[in-house]
């Protein structure tokens, strides 16, 4: 399993870390035949999985559940664990015992939070308490209401300096990675450039050290709105619906189970039950 110092090593020799988000054992384990770097259990769980409108709705239990499933799936895949709204807010000592119930639950390497500011205290003591974080800077989904929706960040010279200094002070903090979501690209390059922990980026350009994606997005698994930055990497929709629909025609019309899916008892059997 690689850890957080073989990320920072990633980085320094231009190699792109990769990163999908899995709710279960099967994607995870997916994820790791497929040689993933790291996995995260996104709190995106709410939207893609347990289909909520926003990840407001994700609780403690959610996360610990869902997490469970993905370790199961990859025992040796870097697991990290997004901190669900309200949950690391409230004080610094709430934090950080929501922050080990979800290490210890879950078996995860690290936790994952949303934002800078008032954040960045939280960084430092979860890191001081031994548990690797990653800061998740741009578009914060868990603050969609304050932000007015899903739009991309850093767009003017002021924002994108803010940008840049949450960042620089994310790693002062102790993140170990900063995830950067919804911003231009430039911005990636600049602060990617600025900081010894790796970038992953979403919808933030070529120039992250890291690229991370939703997996139901990915592969175009469910009905929900897929956004722009992501590519189609599979279509497994299509095929599940088809299949779906077949088996239910299959069912009416009596073309499934046949002999072949059956069981049989023996003549033998057959004529000691009926005489
Ligand atoms: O919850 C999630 O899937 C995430 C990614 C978008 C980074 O936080
Ligand atoms: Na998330």
């Amino acid at each position: 399993m690689k850890t957080t110092s073989n990320f920072i090593s990633m980085k320094k020799n231009d190699e792109k870390i990769t990163m999908m988000t899995a709710y279960d054992f099967p994607t995870a384990k997916f994820a790791e035949e497929a040689g993933m770097d790291m996995i995260l259990v996104g709190d995106s769980l709410g939207m893609v999985v347990l289909g909520y409108d926003s990840t407001v709705f994700v609780t403690m239990d959610d996360m610990i559940h869902h997490g469970k499933a993905v370790r199961r799936g990859a025992k040796d895949t870097f697991v990290v664990v997004d901190m669900p709204f309200g949950t690391f807010h409230g004080s610094l000592d709430s934090a950080l015992t929501n922050a080990v119930q979800l290490m210890q639950q879950t078996g995860a390497q690290a936790v994952k939070l949303e934002g800078a500011d008032d954040v960045l205290p939280v960084i430092e003591k979860l890191t001081f308490a031994g548990i690797p974080v990653i800061a998740h800077l741009g578009l914060l989904p868990q603050s969609a209401g304050v932000l007015g929706g899903y739009k991309v960040q850093g767009k003017t010279a002021a924002a994108a300096e803010k940008l840049i200094e949450d960042a620089k002070l994310c790693e002062k903090a102790g993140a170990c990675a900063v995830v950067l979501e919804c911003i231009p690209h430039q911005l990636t390059d600049t602060i990617s450039k600025a900081l010894t922990i790796p970038t992953i980026g979403i919808g933030a350009g070529a120039q992250a050290d890291g690229q991370v994606l939703v997996f139901h997005d990915m592969v175009k698994y469910g009905t929900h709105h897929i956004p722009k930055f992501v590519k189609e990497f599979a279509n497994v929709g299509e095929p599940i619906l088809a299949g779906i629909k077949q088996y239910v025609e299959e069912v009416k019309n009596g073309t499934f189970p046949t002999v072949e899916h059956s069981f049989t008892m023996k003549e033998e059997q057959l004529s000691a039950l009926y005489g």
